[in-house]
């Protein structure tokens, strides 16, 4: 007899009824080939490893949505990824010698450009047809500002390259890291689009942990906007009855790109569109690991404070609190930080145990969209991309505005939602403009709606 299901306890000691462990999600937590999660994946490009990896001068094995590939740089500045195992009698390429074009592989000698096209079959007869008739399976590569992107779907698919707006923001200094998690990529992806975690988990539990945000103590007040490709959310707070707003934006891009607000900064006077000070995709490994790789945005316009590190950011390292396993275990019991809230809900989250809240809108509304487009291309169907503006690149918001809005007597929440709803649209609307007239735009704008706000 099937046993039924159940999901939550539901009365005072009743461990007993939940005794059962659950099922993971397989439809939605599977990243693997021809797993309809790891198909959707498959149609975007995703950072897969570090230029610093490639420095060294040797391939690098990685294991990206559960597939075993070699990533190299060889002597004519080309970036491979190419399947791990040679196609001729699976050694790894790891052990290749990398060439003026390609890698040779350490057995027998075969030769492969980045591409994947066999250039030279050494053992074989001079007339063999091995090389016209086969490849190493190659993925398209870029290096970008020290990371290096990957595209693994189908080449009828491919999407161009996501240059973001923020990719190229005057008076930054994008720094590459990559940081490990052993949990399925979801995990810290919706830590990405859960603002209210900020509260408990950076604030009101073991303190404030991120100079200049420590009006994170409060409750905000959140409005999620849904754009092509993603979603644009804002949080706004005011503390007791000051005039000040702060607001902070974030933008999420199906399915794995997030971009904070700044870092090491003071909002206590009015300012339009701040930049972000984080760029960052979570990418799986296999279903119970995912790397995030990344860039801190280091700049003099926002991190007024100075408290950011350089020497900091890199493999296994970023200079903000607790994103990371090197601390040692009574740090983390005593202050947890980020890392041990997303690995700590398992290998793999179980969903049906999860009990969703208010709180919980825009994992909601990430997970119904996710799955929308998970199940659209196992219908065949395409994603929907990003949009680039006039300029070439995409826009985003992520930042912080600081307004001066006089509190409401009656309704102060509302206030604040429409506030955000409103700079949510100035942002929107001047997405396609140079950064300085973009910044005069929304500027005029919010004073329009609300004068005197900057
Ligand atoms: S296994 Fe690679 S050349 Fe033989
Ligand atoms: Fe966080």
């Amino acid at each position: 007899m099937m046993m039924k299901e159940v999901r939550w306890a539901t009365q005072p000691y009743d461990g007993y009824s939940i005794r059962e462990s659950l099922d993971p999600d397989e439809e939605f937590l599977r990243v693997g080939p021809s797993t309809p999660t790891g198909e959707y994946l498959r149609r975007f490009w995703h950072p897969v490893a570090m230029s610093e990896q490639l420095d060294r001068g040797s391939p690098v094995a990685i294991t990206v949505l559960g597939e075993d590939l070699v990533v190299f740089r060889d002597l004519s500045g080309a970036v491979g990824v190419l399947h791990k195992h040679c196609a001729h009698r699976r050694a790894s390429l790891e052990f290749g010698r990398i060439e003026n074009h390609g890698i040779r592989c350490c057995y027998h000698g075969w030769h492969f450009d980045v591409d994947g096209t066999i250039l030279d079959t050494p053992g074989e007869p001079e007339d063999s047809q091995i090389r016209h008739r086969i490849c190493q399976g190659a993925y398209p590569a870029k290096e970008f500002s020290g990371l290096v992107f990957c595209y693994m779907g189908p080449g009828e698919e491919q999407p161009d390259f996501p240059l973001l707006d923020s990719m190229q923001i005057e008076g930054h200094d994008l720094i590459p890291y990559s940081i490990h998690s052993p949990c399925n990529w979801l995990q810290e992806t919706e830590n990405a689009i859960d603002p209210f975690h900020s509260v408990f988990l950076h604030g009101r539990i073991s303190g404030p942990q991120f100079p200049g945000l420590e009006h994170f103590l409060d409750l905000p007040v959140v409005r999620y906007r849904e754009r092509a490709g993603g979603v644009v959310y804002a949080h706004a707070r005011r503390s007791g009855d000051e005039d000040l707003v702060r607001l902070r934006f974030h933008d999420y891009l199906f399915p794995n790109l997030a971009q904070n607000g700044g870092m090491f900064q003071v909002m206590n006077t009015p300012k339009a569109f701040g930049r972000t000070s984080l760029t960052k995709w979570v990418v799986p490994l296999d279903d119970e690991n995912s790397r995030k790789f990344g860039w801190r945005h280091f700049n003099d316009a926002d991190e007024v404070l100075r408290q950011g590190s350089r020497e900091s950011v890199g493999w296994e390292k970023v200079d903000f609190y607790g994103q990371t396993a090197h601390r040692s275990d009574q740090e983390k019991r005593s202050n947890p930080g980020d890392w041990e809230a997303w690995t700590s809900q398992g290998r793999m989250n179980v969903h049906k145990r999860e009990y969703l809240g208010t709180t919980d809108e825009g994992v909601a509304l990430l997970r119904s969209r996710l799955r929308r487009d998970i199940r659209r291309v196992q219908q065949g169907k395409s994603v929907v991309g990003l949009q680039q503006s006039a300029l070439g690149s995409i826009p985003t918001y992520g930042g912080d505005t600081v307004l001066r809005v006089p509190k409401s007597a009656s309704d102060d929440a509302g206030l604040l939602a429409s506030v955000i709803e409103s700079v949510i649209d100035t942002h929107i609307a001047a997405g396609g403009l140079h950064a300085d007239e973009r910044a005069s735009f929304i500027r005029q704008s919010i004073n329009t709606s609300y004068p005197g706000a900057i």
